[in-house]
């Protein structure tokens, strides 16, 4: 089955698991897409929900499908987040941020009681690091934040616009691309990452989710811890 069928599968299936009443942290990305659709439709069916979206473009996205939006302010505790990932090793360790919405997402998954993972069976993978790990930094930081991205083992490349600027996060800061490989030992790097000042926030996300539902041909798979 095509990576889109599989991304719906899982996203679809996310999108059964909330309840009336639940606050639902709405994620970024092409797989969180089809569970912000289908949660929509659930919504037009009568189910209660308000949505704390990751990024400008899942607001946008929400709001068109008819589901009622809220702040952290308002809602500091989530019931349950629904989010893509890029890469998913067997601990349900991520690396997220291809889409640059790794701020947000790790804010309203550290503020979730259960974050459920949807990704495409491409998704899964023994260890972490082929994938370049997204890290925001201020720009102001750049050139400081390279040096340290180099002396843990990566190769940092600034993500840039088509025009060739630099991209910008939601939140106004850069993104550098990092390609460590295979990353032997995910929390010593996010341990180095997050020691960084400068850095912003970075794409490991560790012991953050709950469960990953994975569309593996036409079927939907659970993995957990
Ligand atoms: C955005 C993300 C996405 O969830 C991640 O990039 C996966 O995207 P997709 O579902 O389109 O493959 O972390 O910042």
């Amino acid at each position: 089955m095509a990576n889109g069928q599989e991304k719906e599968a899982a996203g679809r299936a996310a999108a059964e698991l909330a309840r009336d009443g639940d606050v639902v942290g709405l994620g970024t990305g092409s797989t969180a897409y089809f569970a912000v659709v289908a949660l929509g439709e659930r919504v037009k069916a009568g189910l209660k929900i308000i949505g704390i979206p990751t990024s400008l473009q899942t607001a946008d996205l929400a709001r068109a499908v008819g589901i009622r939006l809220t702040t952290l302010d308002e809602h500091p505790e989530i019931d349950i987040t629904i989010d893509g990932a890029d890469e998913v090793d067997p601990k349900l360790n991520l690396i997220k941020g291809g889409g640059g919405a790794l701020l947000r997402e790790k804010v309203v998954a550290f503020a979730s009681r259960k974050m459920v993972v949807v990704a495409d069976s491409a998704k899964i993978v023994a260890v972490l690091g082929k994938f370049p790990l997204p890290v925001e930094v201020i720009s102001f930081a750049r050139g400081v934040v390279e040096r340290k991205i180099v002396s843990l083992g990566a190769s940092p490349k600034l993500r840039t616009k088509p025009d060739g600027s630099a991209y910008l996060t939601d939140n106004g800061n850069q993104i550098l691309d990092c390609s460590f490989g295979e990353i032997a030992d995910p929390p010593a790097l996010a341990l180095a990452l997050s020691n960084t000042p400068g850095i912003v926030e970075h794409g490991l996300f560790i012991g953050l989710a709950s469960v990953t539902l994975v569309g593996r041909g036409d079927r939907v798979e659970e993995l957990r811890r």
